[in-house]
Protein backbone atom coordinates (compact mmCIF):
# COMPACT_ATOMS: atom_id res chain seq x y z
CA UNK A 1 0.00 0.00 0.00
CA UNK A 2 1.43 3.15 -1.19
CA UNK A 3 0.62 6.32 2.31
CA UNK A 4 0.45 9.68 1.02
CA UNK A 5 0.20 12.09 3.62
CA UNK A 6 -0.95 15.48 2.86
CA UNK A 7 -0.64 18.71 4.54
CA UNK A 8 -4.45 18.99 4.43
CA UNK A 9 -7.74 18.41 2.98
CA UNK A 10 -7.37 20.83 0.53
CA UNK A 11 -3.98 19.48 -0.20
CA UNK A 12 -5.52 15.69 -0.03
CA UNK A 13 -8.17 17.18 -2.87
CA UNK A 14 -5.32 18.75 -5.45
CA UNK A 15 -4.08 14.85 -5.39
CA UNK A 16 -6.78 12.57 -5.19
CA UNK A 17 -8.07 15.02 -8.54
CA UNK A 18 -4.62 14.64 -10.50
CA UNK A 19 -4.94 11.07 -9.74
CA UNK A 20 -8.63 10.32 -11.36
CA UNK A 21 -7.67 13.46 -14.35
CA UNK A 22 -4.50 11.79 -15.00
CA UNK A 23 -6.49 8.26 -15.55
CA UNK A 24 -8.93 9.83 -17.46
CA UNK A 25 -5.94 11.19 -19.58
CA UNK A 26 -4.54 8.32 -20.28
CA UNK A 27 -7.53 5.94 -20.64
CA UNK A 28 -10.16 8.24 -22.03
CA UNK A 29 -13.05 5.74 -21.67
CA UNK A 30 -11.70 4.47 -18.09
CA UNK A 31 -13.94 2.80 -15.85
CA UNK A 32 -14.10 4.93 -12.83
CA UNK A 33 -15.50 3.18 -9.27
CA UNK A 34 -16.81 6.16 -7.84
CA UNK A 35 -17.51 6.88 -3.69
CA UNK A 36 -19.94 9.20 -2.28
CA UNK A 37 -19.40 10.59 1.54
CA UNK A 38 -17.99 14.01 2.50
CA UNK A 39 -14.46 13.10 1.77
CA UNK A 40 -14.45 13.28 -2.11
CA UNK A 41 -16.53 16.42 -2.24
CA UNK A 42 -13.42 18.21 -2.41
CA UNK A 43 -12.35 15.98 -5.60
CA UNK A 44 -15.24 16.10 -7.21
CA UNK A 45 -14.73 20.11 -7.19
CA UNK A 46 -11.70 19.89 -8.74
CA UNK A 47 -12.46 17.51 -11.27
CA UNK A 48 -15.19 19.79 -12.53
CA UNK A 49 -13.14 22.52 -12.07
CA UNK A 50 -10.65 21.01 -14.56
CA UNK A 51 -13.45 19.59 -16.86
CA UNK A 52 -13.82 23.81 -17.03
CA UNK A 53 -11.26 24.90 -17.21
CA UNK A 54 -8.91 22.86 -19.37
CA UNK A 55 -11.89 20.61 -20.99
CA UNK A 56 -11.24 17.14 -19.87
CA UNK A 57 -13.70 14.98 -21.14
CA UNK A 58 -16.01 12.64 -19.37
CA UNK A 59 -17.85 11.30 -22.72
CA UNK A 60 -16.75 7.65 -23.23
CA UNK A 61 -16.04 7.40 -19.30
CA UNK A 62 -18.24 4.79 -17.62
CA UNK A 63 -18.52 5.18 -13.66
CA UNK A 64 -19.62 2.42 -11.40
CA UNK A 65 -20.68 3.38 -7.50
CA UNK A 66 -20.66 1.61 -4.71
CA UNK A 67 -23.48 2.03 -2.70
CA UNK A 68 -26.84 3.27 -2.17
CA UNK A 69 -29.18 3.18 0.75
CA UNK A 70 -32.10 0.56 0.45
CA UNK A 71 -35.53 2.15 -0.05
CA UNK A 72 -34.19 5.87 -1.14
CA UNK A 73 -35.69 6.43 -4.84
CA UNK A 74 -32.87 8.01 -7.18
CA UNK A 75 -34.88 11.46 -6.85
CA UNK A 76 -34.32 11.73 -3.07
CA UNK A 77 -32.17 14.05 -1.94
CA UNK A 78 -29.99 11.72 0.59
CA UNK A 79 -30.47 8.90 -2.08
CA UNK A 80 -26.25 8.49 -3.24
CA UNK A 81 -27.75 8.67 -6.92
CA UNK A 82 -29.02 12.38 -6.05
CA UNK A 83 -25.28 12.78 -4.86
CA UNK A 84 -23.47 11.75 -7.52
CA UNK A 85 -25.75 13.66 -9.81
CA UNK A 86 -25.54 16.99 -7.84
CA UNK A 87 -22.15 16.91 -6.95
CA UNK A 88 -20.59 15.61 -10.43
CA UNK A 89 -22.12 13.93 -13.19
CA UNK A 90 -24.75 17.35 -14.13
CA UNK A 91 -21.16 19.28 -14.25
CA UNK A 92 -19.64 17.18 -15.97
CA UNK A 93 -20.40 15.86 -20.27
CA UNK A 94 -20.72 12.41 -18.69
CA UNK A 95 -23.70 10.27 -20.49
CA UNK A 96 -25.89 9.77 -17.54
CA UNK A 97 -26.65 6.17 -18.84
CA UNK A 98 -23.04 5.23 -18.37
CA UNK A 99 -23.53 5.88 -14.30
CA UNK A 100 -24.23 3.30 -12.97
CA UNK A 101 -25.92 2.67 -8.89
CA UNK A 102 -27.46 -0.25 -6.92
CA UNK A 103 -31.36 0.75 -7.36
CA UNK A 104 -32.35 1.33 -3.83
CA UNK A 105 -36.37 0.98 -5.04
CA UNK A 106 -35.84 -2.84 -6.36
CA UNK A 107 -38.75 -5.06 -5.30
CA UNK A 108 -36.43 -7.66 -5.57
CA UNK A 109 -33.21 -7.29 -3.63
CA UNK A 110 -31.72 -11.02 -4.79
CA UNK A 111 -32.21 -9.99 -8.12
CA UNK A 112 -31.13 -6.47 -7.56
CA UNK A 113 -27.53 -7.75 -6.46
CA UNK A 114 -27.31 -10.54 -9.62
CA UNK A 115 -28.23 -7.92 -11.51
CA UNK A 116 -25.03 -5.07 -10.39
CA UNK A 117 -22.55 -8.19 -9.84
CA UNK A 118 -22.85 -8.82 -13.95
CA UNK A 119 -22.83 -5.00 -14.33
CA UNK A 120 -19.44 -4.97 -12.83
CA UNK A 121 -18.32 -8.03 -14.74
CA UNK A 122 -19.38 -6.49 -17.78
CA UNK A 123 -17.17 -3.53 -16.67
CA UNK A 124 -13.92 -3.91 -15.04
CA UNK A 125 -12.88 -0.78 -12.54
CA UNK A 126 -9.56 1.24 -14.02
CA UNK A 127 -9.73 2.80 -10.55
CA UNK A 128 -11.67 2.03 -7.99
CA UNK A 129 -12.00 5.47 -5.17
CA UNK A 130 -12.70 4.41 -1.25
CA UNK A 131 -13.60 6.85 1.45
CA UNK A 132 -13.40 4.97 5.14
CA UNK A 133 -16.02 4.40 7.68
CA UNK A 134 -14.76 5.63 11.41
CA UNK A 135 -15.21 1.57 11.97
CA UNK A 136 -13.16 0.79 9.33
CA UNK A 137 -15.73 -0.18 6.50
CA UNK A 138 -15.42 0.56 3.25
CA UNK A 139 -18.42 1.35 0.68
CA UNK A 140 -21.02 -0.44 3.32
CA UNK A 141 -19.20 -3.89 3.95
CA UNK A 142 -19.51 -2.94 7.82
CA UNK A 143 -16.83 -4.61 10.15
CA UNK A 144 -17.27 -8.44 9.94
CA UNK A 145 -18.36 -8.99 6.05
CA UNK A 146 -16.80 -11.59 4.28
CA UNK A 147 -13.60 -10.78 2.55
CA UNK A 148 -15.32 -12.73 -0.93
CA UNK A 149 -18.63 -11.21 -0.66
CA UNK A 150 -20.20 -9.94 -3.45
CA UNK A 151 -23.26 -7.40 -4.12
CA UNK A 152 -25.45 -7.68 -1.16
CA UNK A 153 -27.72 -5.89 1.24
CA UNK A 154 -26.20 -4.84 4.59
CA UNK A 155 -27.95 -3.76 7.75
CA UNK A 156 -26.20 -0.73 9.06
CA UNK A 157 -24.71 -0.82 12.24
CA UNK A 158 -25.16 1.82 15.05
CA UNK A 159 -22.03 3.90 14.25
CA UNK A 160 -22.62 3.74 10.55
CA UNK A 161 -26.27 5.34 11.28
CA UNK A 162 -24.97 7.60 13.55
CA UNK A 163 -22.34 8.81 11.59
CA UNK A 164 -24.41 8.80 8.32
CA UNK A 165 -27.70 11.09 10.35
CA UNK A 166 -24.94 14.42 10.42
CA UNK A 167 -26.38 14.64 6.59
CA UNK A 168 -30.01 13.57 7.05
CA UNK A 169 -32.95 15.57 9.23
CA UNK A 170 -32.24 13.35 11.94
CA UNK A 171 -31.64 9.80 12.85
CA UNK A 172 -34.83 8.20 12.41
CA UNK A 173 -34.36 9.04 8.50
CA UNK A 174 -31.40 7.44 8.39
CA UNK A 175 -32.39 4.28 6.23
CA UNK A 176 -31.52 0.70 8.52
CA UNK A 177 -30.48 -1.01 5.16
CA UNK A 178 -28.37 -0.55 1.96
CA UNK A 179 -26.88 -2.36 -1.10
CA UNK A 180 -23.14 -2.45 -1.06
CA UNK A 181 -21.05 -4.20 -3.55
CA UNK A 182 -18.94 -6.64 -1.91
CA UNK A 183 -15.52 -6.43 -0.96
CA UNK A 184 -14.36 -8.67 -3.86
CA UNK A 185 -15.51 -7.28 -5.72
CA UNK A 186 -13.82 -4.06 -4.90
CA UNK A 187 -10.27 -5.79 -4.86
CA UNK A 188 -11.14 -6.50 -8.52
CA UNK A 189 -10.53 -3.19 -9.58
CA UNK A 190 -7.13 -2.66 -11.39
CA UNK A 191 -6.16 0.22 -9.18
CA UNK A 192 -7.15 1.24 -5.71
CA UNK A 193 -7.65 5.15 -4.08
CA UNK A 194 -8.60 5.39 -0.68
CA UNK A 195 -9.00 8.47 0.49
CA UNK A 196 -9.26 9.70 4.74
CA UNK A 197 -9.78 12.76 6.33
CA UNK A 198 -9.90 14.15 9.96
CA UNK A 199 -8.82 12.70 12.88
CA UNK A 200 -12.08 10.26 13.23
CA UNK A 201 -10.60 8.56 10.93
CA UNK A 202 -7.78 8.23 12.60
CA UNK A 203 -8.18 4.91 14.16
CA UNK A 204 -9.52 3.27 11.46
CA UNK A 205 -6.54 4.66 9.05
CA UNK A 206 -4.30 2.94 12.06
CA UNK A 207 -5.37 -0.44 12.30
CA UNK A 208 -6.03 -0.57 7.73
CA UNK A 209 -2.00 0.29 7.59
CA UNK A 210 -0.93 -1.74 11.17
CA UNK A 211 -3.26 -4.51 11.77
CA UNK A 212 -3.35 -7.81 10.64
CA UNK A 213 -5.08 -8.47 8.02
CA UNK A 214 -9.11 -9.01 9.43
CA UNK A 215 -12.78 -9.79 8.73
CA UNK A 216 -13.22 -7.17 11.80
CA UNK A 217 -12.17 -4.02 9.37
CA UNK A 218 -12.60 -4.54 6.29
CA UNK A 219 -10.33 -1.97 5.48
CA UNK A 220 -7.81 -4.20 6.30
CA UNK A 221 -8.25 -6.51 3.23
CA UNK A 222 -6.45 -3.53 0.89
CA UNK A 223 -3.30 -4.92 2.41
CA UNK A 224 -3.21 -7.48 -0.07
CA UNK A 225 -4.09 -4.95 -3.32
CA UNK A 226 -1.14 -5.22 -5.77
CA UNK A 227 -2.05 -0.97 -6.30
CA UNK A 228 -3.50 0.41 -3.70
CA UNK A 229 -2.76 4.00 -3.09
CA UNK A 230 -4.23 5.75 0.32
CA UNK A 231 -4.26 9.52 0.45
CA UNK A 232 -4.78 11.22 3.66
CA UNK A 233 -4.59 14.46 5.39
CA UNK A 234 -2.23 14.88 8.99
CA UNK A 235 -5.03 14.28 11.29
CA UNK A 236 -6.46 11.16 9.71
CA UNK A 237 -2.71 10.31 9.83
CA UNK A 238 -2.38 10.99 13.59
CA UNK A 239 -2.23 7.27 14.58
CA UNK A 240 0.30 6.50 12.32
CA UNK A 241 2.59 9.58 13.13
CA UNK A 242 2.14 9.86 16.50
CA UNK A 243 3.23 5.93 16.97
C1 LIG B 1 -20.51 6.08 4.15
C2 LIG B 1 -20.39 5.49 2.73
C3 LIG B 1 -18.97 5.16 2.41
C4 LIG B 1 -18.11 6.34 2.76
C5 LIG B 1 -18.07 6.49 4.26
C6 LIG B 1 -17.25 7.68 4.74
O1 LIG B 1 -21.09 5.20 5.06
N1 LIG B 1 -21.19 4.34 2.51
O2 LIG B 1 -18.87 4.83 1.02
O3 LIG B 1 -16.81 6.13 2.29
O4 LIG B 1 -19.37 6.57 4.78
O5 LIG B 1 -17.97 8.87 4.56
P1 LIG B 1 -17.36 10.30 4.76
O6 LIG B 1 -16.46 10.54 3.61
O7 LIG B 1 -18.54 11.21 4.74
O8 LIG B 1 -16.65 10.31 6.05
Amino acid sequence: MKIIIAEDYDELSVRAASFIIDTVKRKPDATLGLATGTTPLGLYQLLIQDHNRNGTSYKQVRCVNLDEYKGLSSTHNQSYAYFMRKNLFEHLDIDLNNAYIENGMAEDGQAECERYDKLLERFPRDLQLLGLGSNGHIAFNEPNTPFDSTTHIVDLTESTIKDNSRLFANIAEVPKQAYTMGLKSIMQARKILMLASGANKADAVYKMVKCKTGENLPASILQRHKDCTLIIDKEAAGGLINQ
